[in-house]
């Protein structure tokens, strides 16, 4: 009887056990189907190193598949509510699509024209003239010290996102 009782026992365990075992398999299985690639993950952040930046020459960089304009404003530019301050230089990041059809305006002294309909955006990315509904949109991002951080909400974000919906 005690012997049929552990044996019973045992078996028992080793049910418990395999299905554990499966168990526990299928869950890392199931994650590493679901989780997103390396590569996709690191296709969600870009990082623009912010000190290489010439004043008044704004430079194009793609973060996840939209370029993104990146302009460090000259002393003589407007201030705008909508200007990233990192230490005491002032910044233009817009998500580099004309806001009336999508076409990609290209910078031209002192401001971006978009050929295809002739709408214009200043540094600031403001709508000066044409059909374009609104500014140039904001990506979201973060600073890391000197490094904007394309990718994430970070508070600098959420400032300027705010001051542009006032
Ligand atoms: S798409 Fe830029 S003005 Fe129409």
């Amino acid at each position: 009887m005690s012997k049929n009782t552990n044996r019973r026992d045992f078996i028992g365990y080793s049910f418990v056990a395999v299905a554990a075992v499966g168990g526990a398999a299928s869950l890392y299985g199931m994650k590493q189907v679901w989780d997103p690639l390396p590569s996709v993950l690191a296709g969600g952040f870009t990082k623009v190193d912010l000190s290489a930046l010439k004043a008044g020459e704004p430079e194009t960089f793609t973060w996840r598949g939209k370029p993104i304009f990146v302009l460090k404003k000259t002393e003589d530019m407007d201030n705008s509510a909508r200007d990233l301050v990192v230490a005491n230089d002032r910044y233009t990041v817009a998500i580099g699509l004309c806001t009336h059809l999508g076409c990609i305006p290209a910078w031209k002294k002192t401001e971006w024209k978009c050929a295809c309909h002739g709408g214009v955006f200043d540094a600031s990315g403001k709508q000066t003239f044409g059909p374009p509904p609104r500014p140039l949109d904001l990506p979201p991002f973060e600073i890391e010290g000197n490094t904007l951080v394309l990718g994430n909400e970070g508070p600098e974000y959420k400032k300027i996102a705010e001051a542009m919906m006032a």
